[in-house]
């Protein structure tokens, strides 16, 4: 039995990567969940995070009975995949900041990591960083006021472009032995949703750079074969009520409640 394609996230991040999905699977049918009650994940401890995302993701399997989860949030997934991969039998797919993309096409050897409090900090973060981007600097910013900036457009409020600013700033700051930032890591799901604002935010033309493409080619590859169709249902953890209008868009239609096992 083949079942849908579950993405999964804090909040309305992974839509970025709903997005990508679509783009080299259009006819599969996809669910989604998030967390929404606990958003953001950014901020939290890592101790009960990891097991509150575990919690979540189970209930959401659940309740989807996909074929194939993908977590669609950078805070989880540098934090958790090992559990999930324990707790659950179906094929987890994480999604980690784009280093090594970064890293390929970086001119001026100095990388930009955009991300939440908990990714820029993570040693699965550092590892990544050693492992791709050893004759690089990397200038990491948390910004996690852009997660709410992302929630927000979702819910139809503009971004607010002086929030933004801030958040961008520190990449842009000049030091003088060192070149310019050329390339900025999207490291948060929720940030491509924004990206047309930082486009238009940055003083020099960078490249963006994030993980929907290669996640959708991993889905690709080790998900068993993908059910056609639609499903289009979302579950949340608190009242969606607000971000209603903004799932419809990516075709989440149909909203649910997801139960947590006490
Ligand atoms: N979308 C999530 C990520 O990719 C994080 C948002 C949050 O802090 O909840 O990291």
């Amino acid at each position: 039995m083949t079942g849908p394609v579950l993405i999964f996230d804090s909040g309305v991040g992974g839509l970025s990567v709903a997005r990508s999905l679509r783009q080299h699977y259009p006819n599969t049918a996809m669910c989604y969940a998030c967390d929404n009650a606990w958003m953001p994940y950014g901020l939290r401890d890592d101790i009960t995070l990891s097991a509150r995302i575990v919690a979540v993701c189970q209930a959401a399997v659940r309740a989807c009975q996909p074929s194939v989860l993908v977590v669609a949030c950078n805070t989880a997934s540098t934090l958790a995949l090992d559990g999930l991969r324990k707790a659950l039998t179906i094929p987890v797919v994480g999604t980690v900041p784009a280093i090594k993309p970064a890293a390929a096409i970086s001119q001026t050897r100095h990388i930009g990591l955009l991300a939440t409090r908990a990714t820029v900090s993570r040693p699965y973060t550092q590892k990544l960083i050693e492992s791709f981007a050893s004759d690089c600097i990397i200038t990491r910013v948390a910004a996690d006021a852009l997660v709410l900036e992302a929630e927000a457009l979702l819910g139809g409020v503009s971004p607010n472009r002086e929030r933004l600013q801030q958040a961008l700033y520190p990449l842009w700051q000049a030091v003088d032995h060192q070149l310019p930032v050329d390339t900025v890591v999207l490291g948060c799901t929720h940030f491509p949703l924004l990206k047309p604002w930082l486009e238009a935010l940055a003083p020099t033309p960078v490249s963006w750079v994030d993980s929907g493409d290669a996640i959708a080619r991993r889905v690709g590859q080790i998900a068993p074969a993908l059910k056609n169709g639609q499903d289009g249902r979302f579950f949340t953890t608190a009242s969606a009520e607000a971000l209603g209008e903004g799932f419809s868009q990516y075709g989440f239609y149909t909203p649910g409640w997801l139960e947590l096992s006490a």
